[in-house]
């Protein structure tokens, strides 16, 4: 079953399980309320409701907890929610005074009450499994992502984290790609939409750049790490890779003007009309084997 958010995406899970999607109705109220039905015959399916949680992101959340609702009262089987990009996982714990811990309250909405699992690619936290109190399956994007961009990357290149944040995801790249150089941009995030660098760890060689992160959401810490990279070195080309594409306010042009050579991103968030050097490595194979696994579990 596919929510509004990227049926795409969920066709083309289905056709490669060979399922039909189950029906949805989606009704949108004048004061932009939602109202959601399913297909009663779902009663005693295994069911996977896919909706990733991309902007807008309140909009796509609610969506899919109604969608989980109406489930729900249909009595299926289980009922797993897979979440392809998984927002409000940035906050996991207070690093300031006063602050909301979004995860923990996104986790007390998908309880066993509404789902019983949830399948997530490349979730920005990696200790999911401790903080949702339903089971939850972790699948990665990175060495599609990695198979995507392979042509371009010579034994030379040097995978760049853009914060300290992405260090262990820089390895996981270096490893797939058997690339032994790894820097590190130290940036400072000073609100949503600013962020400082103050500095780089490692030396880069005269090869190419492949810069890596989780997510690009305005593209800020991407385009900030992509102008110390070039400040520091001169690498012979800039790639950009990342499993979801967020790209709001403005992202695509920020990164543009650091003129990359190729941009890989999966299709967790889907676009439309993206530069000729974006490339899309599509998680549609790594959900059906996930899904198809799970299924007999
Ligand atoms: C932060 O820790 C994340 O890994 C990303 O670096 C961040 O969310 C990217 O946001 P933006 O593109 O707005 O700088």
């Amino acid at each position: 079953m596919s929510g509004s958010a990227n049926s795409s995406l969920a066709k083309e899970v289905g056709a490669r399980l060979e399922v039909d999607l189950a029906e949805t109705r989606l009704d949108r109220f004048p004061d932009g309320e939602i109202g959601v039905a399913v297909d009663p015959a779902i009663g005693g399916a295994d069911l996977y409701l896919l909706q990733p949680l991309s902007p807008p992101v309140n909009d796509h959340l609610v969506e899919l907890l109604l969608l989980a609702d109406a489930c729900r009262r249909q009595v299926p089987a289980r009922i797993t929610a897979v979440i392809p990009y998984l927002a409000y996982a940035r906050k996991d714990r207070t690093t300031k005074a006063g602050e909301a811990v979004g995860l923990r309250v996104l986790a007390s909405l998908l309880g066993p009450d509404r789902v019983d699992r949830v399948l997530v690619v490349d979730p920005h936290v990696a200790q999911m499994q401790s903080i949702l109190s339903v089971p939850v399956e972790v699948v990665s994007a990175v060495p599609a992502l990695a198979t995507a961009i392979r042509d371009r990357v010579t034994p030379d290149a040097t995978v760049v984290a853009p914060d300290a944040g992405a260090v262990k995801l820089a390895q996981r790249f270096a490893d797939e790609l058997d690339l032994s150089n790894v820097a590190i941009v130290l940036k400072d995030r000073r609100s949503g939409q600013e962020v400082d660098v103050s500095g780089l760890v490692g030396k880069g060689v005269d090869g190419p750049a492949l810069l890596v992160d989780d997510m690009i959401t305005t593209g800020n810490t991407i385009a900030a790490a992509a102008g110390t990279v070039s400040d520091r070195w001169e690498p012979s080309s800039l790639m950009i890779a990342t499993t979801h594409g967020l790209l709001v306010d403005g992202a695509v042009d920020r990164i543009e003007k650091h003129s990359p050579s190729a941009v890989v991103m999966t299709d967790t968030v889907t676009h439309t009309d993206l530069p000729p050097s974006y490339r899309i490595a599509s998680v549609a194979g790594l959900l059906s084997g996930a899904i198809a696994d799970l299924h007999w579990r």
